[in-house]
Order: structure tokens, then sequence, then C-alpha cells
């Protein structure tokens, strides 16, 4: 297997580079290092034999071509995205580029590539496309989300999502591209930028910062830890049938105030504080067009390639917080230069 990876210096990609690397595939990361990269992310990898970083732009046609004739894969797994739902709300233009824009690109690459390809290496080639369950929308209290449940999009970063997921099916559909498409829940685990709740919150909470809540905290999220993720997306370019989607979940249904809540209890038995750090929770404005909740069918998945989450929430989410506290050189220049956990994704006020 050669493996080209887009956004492998992000989080989830990292995730993916190292699970590839282990299984012995070689892996080309295609990233352009935006603020959400974090090539530290890729130590333990960076000088193997197995791995080359090239640092490109999705959105660059001509290197994506170059670098697709030069690496020869076997398969892409696109993960380079613009991912967090409020900085779509205040500037979505990044979002259109790279989600949208970016993919046609990395779609008409990958068909030209494959369409040069020898008649076996054609046949054998895959391009998965990641997506999220947010393309769905919300739910209310009951049901979950299946491989058929219509796109409801509610964020500029979701629509985002879903027109890069329509654009890949469309080249399945009209080119006969081999792509194969997957939408999953909330990922957690070591090296995830500190915008996002779970590290925004570890981190606030061990420097004795409020801890903001969104609206009364009752969205409920289900949470897949990354190892967990990165496992499924290399099931789907081992055994993934083309033209087909696949939803990935943790069965781990959580509101975000019992997340806030459970990373307090956790902290405070591992680092004592003065005062108990639920006491740090703060409730603050709601993100604007919040989804209720996610919950995720995965029973395909689990069917046809026998893919099932494995660790326990509360059991990755202690392994999660222990990894921030013993990796500070990898956050705290984060923290200090890149993003220091100020709100984002307000509206302006109109007058
Ligand atoms: N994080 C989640 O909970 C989650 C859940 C489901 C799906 N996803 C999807 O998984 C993918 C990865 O998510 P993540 O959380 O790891 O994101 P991330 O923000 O941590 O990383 C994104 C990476 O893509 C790179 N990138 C951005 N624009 C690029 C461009 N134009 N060209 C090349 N590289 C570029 C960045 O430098 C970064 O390394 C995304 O497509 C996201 O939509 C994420």
């Amino acid at each position: 297997m050669r493996v080209l990876v887009t956004g492998g210096a992000g989080f989830i990609g990292s995730a993916v580079c190292h699970a590839l690397v282990a299984r012995g595939a070689f892996v080309i990361n295609v990233d352009k290092l935006t603020y959400a990269a974090n090539p530290r992310s890729l130590d333990a990898i960076a000088h193997d034999a197995h791995y080359a970083f090239e640092r490109l732009d999705i959105c660059d046609r001509a290197a994506m071509d170059a670098v697709l004739a030069k690496h020869q894969p076997t398969a892409v797994l696109h993960l380079a995205a613009e991912s967090h739902v409020d900085r779509s709300i205040t500037g979505a233009a990044a979002f259109i580029d790279t989600n949208i824009t970016g993919t046609y690109h990395l779609l008409e690459a990958a068909r030209h590539y494959c369409a040069d390809l020898p008649s076996a290496r054609r046949e054998a080639f895959r391009f998965v496309h990641v997506s999220t369950d947010e393309v769905y929308g919300s739910l209310g209290a009951d049901g979950r989300f299946h491989e058929d449940t219509p796109y409801r999009p509610s964020s500029p970063y979701s629509a985002s999502k879903a027109a890069s997921d329509h654009l890949a099916q469309a080249w399945h559909r009209t080119y006969g591209l081999p792509v194969i498409v997957s939408n999953c829940s909330n990922n957690y685990g070591p090296r995830q930028f500190p915008e996002k709740l779970i590290p925004l919150t570890i981190l606030k909470a061990l420097a004795g910062e409020a801890l903001p809540v969104y609206g009364d905290g009752s969205n409920v999220r289900d949470w897949l830890h990354v190892e967990d993720h990165a496992a499924g997306l290399i099931a789907l370019v081992e055994r993934g049938r083309p033209g087909e989607r696949y939803n990935f979940g943790g069965e781990s249904e959580r509101s975000n105030l019992a997340v806030v809540e459970h990373i307090c209890a956790t902290l405070d038995r591992l680092v004592a504080a003065g005062k108990p750090r639920r006491t740090l929770i703060s409730f603050v404005t709601d993100r604007p067009g919040h989804d209720q909740r996610y919950a995720i069918d995965a029973s395909k998945v689990r069917r046809e390639l026998g893919w099932k989450p494995r660790r326990h929430f509360e059991a990755g989410l202690e392994q999660t917080v222990q990894w921030y506290l013993d990796n500070r050189a990898w956050w705290e220049p984060l923290r200090a230069r890149v993003y220091g956990g100020e709100r984002l994704g307000l509206l302006e006020p109109t007058h």
C-alpha cells in the first residue's frame, strides 16, 4: 500500500499516518500546514523510510498532479479540510476554498492519474473521502443517522463538507473514480488542536480559567476515539466498496455538559486543585445554528468490514487528559502563539 494522505499534519490525519506506517504502508503526507497543523504530531515517524512529507495546497491542481505522478500511490485518503465550525461562522471563505474547491482539484487530479494507470492498478485504486456526521443536520431526542439520511447541513463548515461529499460521489457516478465516502461522529484523543471542546476544556481547566459551555450544555454528540477512526479509514482503503458511504460512530452519546464535567472530575483526580474544577463551568451564549443532537448508526461498517470502536469513552477520555498532561511541549507553543482560547464564532451585533 502506498497511501497519499491529505491533511496528515492535523488531528485525525496524523493518527492515520501513524497507523498506516505501523501497518507497513508507505505514506505520502500532503499538507499545507495551516494554523491547525502541528508537525510535532509526526515526530515519531518523520524520519521513517515509509514516510514522505510534501508541503502543498490541495487547491493547487498542478501540484496535485505532480505529487501523484511522483509518488504513485495506490490510494488517496482525503482528510485535508478547514474543520472548526466556529471559525466557519465568522469566516467561511477558507472553508469554501479548501473543502469544496480543494476537493474538486484533488478529485480531478486523482481522476486523471487513475485513468493513466495500467488496468490492474486502476482496478485496485481507491479514493477515500473523509466527511462528518454534521452533514446530516440535527436530530431531536430520538433516531440516528443512517447512510441514506438526507443531508441537511446547518453551518458553513458542514455545508462545505456536504458539497465536497456530493462532488466525491458525483466523480464516482460520472467518471467511475473508485470513491468511498465516510461520515464520522466527533473524534477525540491525543494531538487535537486546542480550539475543539475536549482539549480546550482540558487546557482551560488546567490553567484555572472559566470553562465555557455553549447554551445550556444539553447538545449531544457521539464521540469516537481518533485511533478507532483511523483503523476504520484504513479498513475502507483496504476493503471498502467503491461508490458506497459508511457511517462511523463511537456508541458514546454524551451531552457537552457531561463531557466537560467528566474532564473536570478526571483532572481533579490526576492533578489536585484548591476547589473542584466544575466550579469553573460558565454557561455562555450559544453557537448560532447549533445542532442539538448527532447520533450514528454504524451497523453497516460493522457488518461489512467487521469494524467496531475499541475504546470506551470514559477510559479514552482519561487517557486523553493524561496525554495533554504529559505533552506540554506539544500544546504550550500553540496556546501562546496560535490560539489562546478566546471565544470564536459569535455573530457581530447588527445595528
Ligand atoms: N475532528 C473531528 O471530530 C472530525 C469528525 C468527522 C470528520 N472529520 C473530518 O476529518 C478531516 C480531518 O479533521 P481534523 O479534525 O483532523 O482536522 P484538523 O483541522 O485537525 O486538520 C486539518 C489538516 O488539513 C490541513 N489543510 C487545511 N487546508 C489545506 C489545504 N488547502 N491543503 C492541504 N492541507 C490543508 C491542515 O494544515 C491540517 O493539518 C476533515 O475533513 C474533517 O472534516 C473530523
